[in-house]
Formats: C-alpha cells, sequence, structure tokens
C-alpha cells in the first residue's frame, strides 16, 4: 500500500531507511554499520524503497555489469523521488561503496538525482552528509538554490572509521560478521579493490575482540572475520592493553576461540601469499575453525598469475593445499577463477583446468574476466574475445559443478551439525550451513533457527543438501 501523508503529518515519526547491498561480505557488513550510524538518528530499517525516506545503494565496482546495475536501479529511484516530491514528501537518495568510491561526482553527474555520495571509508560521516541535504533541501523549498548537487565524501582519511562507528547491533540469526581488515597492498593487474578500498589497514586486535565478544553476549555463535585480505591481518596492541605486540590473524583466531559461545569462526578473503606456517597450523589445533577454506586462486597457470601480478605460482598454491589437508584432512576448499584475462590461451585454460582436477573443490566462484579502467589488465594487449570467454567459462563451471555435486554426494549418510540461518521456501522447512558451508534444508520448527542442531544428510544436490534433524535441540546442544 502506498503511503500518501503528507511531510508534515509525518513529523515527529521515525524515518526509515532502505539499504540494498550489492557484491561482497564485506558489502553486507558495512550496510549493518552504516545501518548501526543511522540508528540515533531515528531511521528504523525499511524493507522496500517504497516505505523509505532515505535510500542507500551499498554498491560493488568489482566487475563491469555490478555497477551498470547501479545505474539502473539509480533511474528507478529517480522517478520514485518526482513521484514523491509531486505529493509533498521527498526521499533521499545516497550511493556508496566501491562505486561512490571509484566514480565519486561522476555519479551525481550521470543521475543528478542522488543526494550523497560516499566511499566506503566515510560512513561515520553519514550524519553530517544527511544534514548537508537537508540544509539544501530547505534552500530549495524555500525556492532558492544552493550550487552544486549531491554531497560528496570519498576521502581515504587519516583515522580508521572503526575509531568512528558505533558498536555493532545485529546478530541474524547466530550469526555474524566482523570486520578485520580493509583494503589491499597486492594490486592484481586485473583488480580495482587497492584503489576502491585503498591501502591495507588491520583494526587493533583489542577492538576486534572487545566487537567479537559484543556480537558473543547478543547471541553470535558463529563468526565470519572478514577482510579484503583477510590472512595478510596484523593488527598492532598497544603495549599498555594486552602485552603490545603485532598479532596474527593466526594469533587472533585462537584469542577468538576463549570466547565463551563461540563455536564456529570462519575468515575471508585470502591470498595465497599471505598462508604463513602458523595459520596453517591453527587450522589443526582450534576446532571452533571450520573446515572450510576460500582460498582463491584465479588461474592454474603461471604466465597467466605472472601477468595477473599475483605474486604466487601453480606450485605454491598446490603445496598450501597439501599442507592444509594435511593437518585438516577433512577441509573443504573454495576458490575464485577468472577465465580470458588478456594473453590467455587455450593451454593457460587447460591449466587451469588441470589444477582444478588436481585439488578437488568443494565450491568455487567463477567470472568471466571483465576489463576495469584504471588497472593495467585494460591495457594489455591480446584481450580475449566475449564468445571464448563464454566457451571457458561453461567449461570450468560445468567442471566445478560436478566437483560441487560429488562434494555434497560424499557427505550423504553423516550426520553433522547444522547452524539453522532461516525459514526454506517451503513451509515447514529451515535453512543452515554445515561446517563445509554446504545449505541443508530439513522440517524444522523455525525456533531452531539462531542455534546449531544434528542433522542427518540424506541427498545430496548440485547446491544443498537435503537432511533431517538428528536428535532434538536440547540433546543437540548437550
Ligand atoms: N574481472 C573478473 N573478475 C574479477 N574479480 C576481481 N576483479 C575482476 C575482474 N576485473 C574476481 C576475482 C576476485 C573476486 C572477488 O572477483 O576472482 O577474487
Ligand atoms: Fe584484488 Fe584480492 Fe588481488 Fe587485492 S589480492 S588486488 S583484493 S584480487
Amino acid at each position: 500500500m502506498t503511503d500518501v501523508r503528507t511531510g508534515e503529518q509525518r513529523q515527529g515519526q521515525r524515518k526509515r531507511v532502505f539499504i540494498r547491498t550489492y557484491g561482497c561480505q564485506m558489502n553486507v557488513y558495512d550496510s549493518d554499520r552504516m545501518a548501526d550510524v543511522l540508528r540515533p538518528l531515528g531511521y528504523a530499517l525499511a524493507n522496500t524503497p517504497e516505505q523509505a525516506d532515505l535510500v542507500v545503494l551499498n554498491t560493488c565496482h568489482i566487475r563491469e555489469h555490478a555497477s551498470e546495475k547501479v545505474y539502473s536501479e539509480l533511474g528507478r529511484l529517480r522517478d520514485t523521488k518526482l513521484e514523491r516530491r509531486a505529493r509533498g514528501r521527498d526521499l533521499t537518495i545516497a550511493v556508496a561503496g566501491c562505486v561512490a568510491q571509484a566514480e565519486g561526482q561522476e555519479i551525481v553527474r550521470r543521475q543528478p538525482a542522488v543526494d550523497i555520495v560516499v566511499g566506503p571509508q566515510a560512513y561515520h560521516r553519514l550524519p553530517e552528509l544527511l544534514a548537508e541535504v537537508e540544509r539544501k533541501s530547505a534552500f530549495r523549498r524555500a525556492g532558492k538554490c544552493l550550487p552544486g548537487a549531491g554531497v560528496l565524501d570519498t576521502d581515504f582519511p587519516a583515522e580508521s572509521k572503526f575509531d568512528h562507528l558505533p558498536a555493532p547491533e545485529g546478530v541474524r540469526a547466530g550469526s555474524a560478521f566482523l570486520s578485520i581488515q580493509e583494503g589491499c597492498d597486492k594490486f592484481c593487474t586485473f583488480c580495482v579493490v587497492p584503489y576502491t578500498r585503498g591501502a591495507e589497514y588491520s583494526r587493533g586486535p583489542a577492538a576486534v575482540l572487545a566487537e567479537a565478544r559484543h556480537l558473543a553476549a547478543a547471541g553470535a555463535i558463529e563468526i565470519t572475520l572478514l577482510g579484503q585480505n583477510v590472512n595478510a591481518y596484523h593488527g598492532e596492541a598497544p603495549t599498555t592493553s594486552i602485552g603490545g605486540s603485532t598479532w596474527s590473524l593466526a594469533r587472533l583466531i585462537r584469542a577468538l576461540a576463549e570466547i565463551e559461545g563461540v563455536a564456529r569462526i570462519r575468515y575471508t578473503t585470502s591470498h595465497p601469499r599471505d598462508m604463513d606456517d602458523e595459520l596453517i597450523a591453527v587450522h589443526g589445533e582450534v576446532p571452533q575453525l571450520m573446515p572450510y577454506l576460500h582460498l582463491p586462486v584465479q588461474s592454474g597457470s603461471d604466465r597467466i598469475l605472472e601477468a595477473m601480478n599475483r605474486r604466487h605460482g601453480r606450485d605454491l598454491f598446490l603445496r598450501l593445499v597439501d599442507r592444509l589437508r594435511a593437518v585438516r584432512p577433512d577441509l573443504a576448499l573454495s576458490s575464485d577463477f577468472i577465465v580470458g584475462f588478456p594473453g590467455e590461451s587455450d593451454a593457460d585454460f587447460d591449466d587451469t583446468m588441470r589444477l582444478i582436477d588436481e585439488v578437488g573443490f568443494a565450491s568455487a566462484f567463477s567470472f568471466k574476466y571483465s576489463r576495469r579502467p584504471g588497472t593495467p589488465g585494460w591495457a594489455m594487449p591480446d584481450q580475449v574475445p566475449e564468445s571464448v570467454k563464454a566457451a571457458r567459462l561453461a567449461a570450468l563451471q560445468a567442471l566445478l559443478g560436478s566437483q560441487a555435486r560429488d562434494f555434497n554426494a560424499s557427505k550423504v549418510g553423516a550426520t553433522v551439525p547444522v547452524l539453522f540461518a532461516e525459514r526454506g521456501r517451503k513451509p515447514g522447512q529451515i535453512v543452515g550451513k554445515t561446517p563445509w558451508l554446504q545449505s541443508v534444508y530439513a522440517e524444522g520448527k523455525p525456533r531452531l533457527i539462531g542455534g546449531i542442531v544434528a542433522v542427518r544428510l540424506t541427498e545430496g544436490h548440485a547446491n544443498s543438501l537435503a537432511g533431517e534433524i538428528a536428535v532434538r535441540p536440547c540433546e543437540a546442544a548437550a
């Protein structure tokens, strides 16, 4: 139903914000933090843009189609805004995330209905930016005009935004993300992240552990540590607080495992070059660290890995897999692959297919190379034709798909702990995750959502498994 109350009628009522998140888990985390920043300003969450006074698009710039989707959404929002204004109300439109960082003022030029452009490092400044928009609207309502549409903040500040963001509120169904690292210094030649998220930065362990305790107290039994290059983590602990030193990711994981209530720890996304001995060892030592690792390799060809500036060859990756499996034999591996990087020949692509055969992945993400302005890959010769990229992607996905099916099938008959996250599509069904991050559907009461329950796996499919709750939840929790 459409809300037809006028601006005056709505005064004194709660404002509502709709946040649409594109892209990675870092963006999901950031969207939650934006909601935390906006809550003290009186903004409750809306379920649709139509219900909202403020719409934030938290954008992704990693591949071309990701940014184009943002511009089509902005076109629709402009229409909503114009209809609203005709009815005496307004809609504030904000673009956040990596497209905001990369394109800045260009966004307002392409879509003048946008009020705010805010980069990933400046979310704590949203209240100031909204106040500025309100000032401009007041001038507009009074028939005056302030120069320069849109309010822009895409600076990389010297201080971390983490020092200014409020403590996180939301733990969803027992699961929480915790951002510990941002940015990247690796400069892979296809990737925009070093430009959109800036230089590598790690939060101090004291702040991370405090947030983890807060999340555990709020009901999180699974914590996923996030960072664009999370295993490059090196958090500085001041001498006055907890010993004084640089903490590695391995040390942080050991400390997290000590927090009461934290039953599952995960981390993503890692770079093969930063998988050091200590981190590999932790996979064999900390039972709460789940037996699943997302470790992007991108290609199995040494020539292409070199052109991508990945700083590792196929052998380093294969050796890492062997060492990880030696300490944690049931480790499931996932990865990212790019096909059709400039110069990729049939032989290079075959090397990638052989690497996949050799490793055996439980799941994977795969993409056609997308030429990103400003990256070295943009200007490289021998760009691969779209038709070749498409054929290679289809072959690669067929192989990865059959490996995922085999992996799921290999678990049928086992009874495993499942953390239930939400209701399923069919009535009476609930959906959760195994330790290997597989989705499991089972008949169960919604009150099981947010807890870990033993489930006997009965059927394996391409992207999920079916199961039956094996014991009553009180026994499972014992
Ligand atoms: N083209 C295609 N895929 C890309 N990725 C990053 N940049 C590009 C690009 N320009 C993929 C990589 C990365 C994942 C997050 O997105 O595989 O690991
Ligand atoms: Fe991008 Fe990851 Fe390479 Fe960093 S390591 S440049 S985030 S692909």
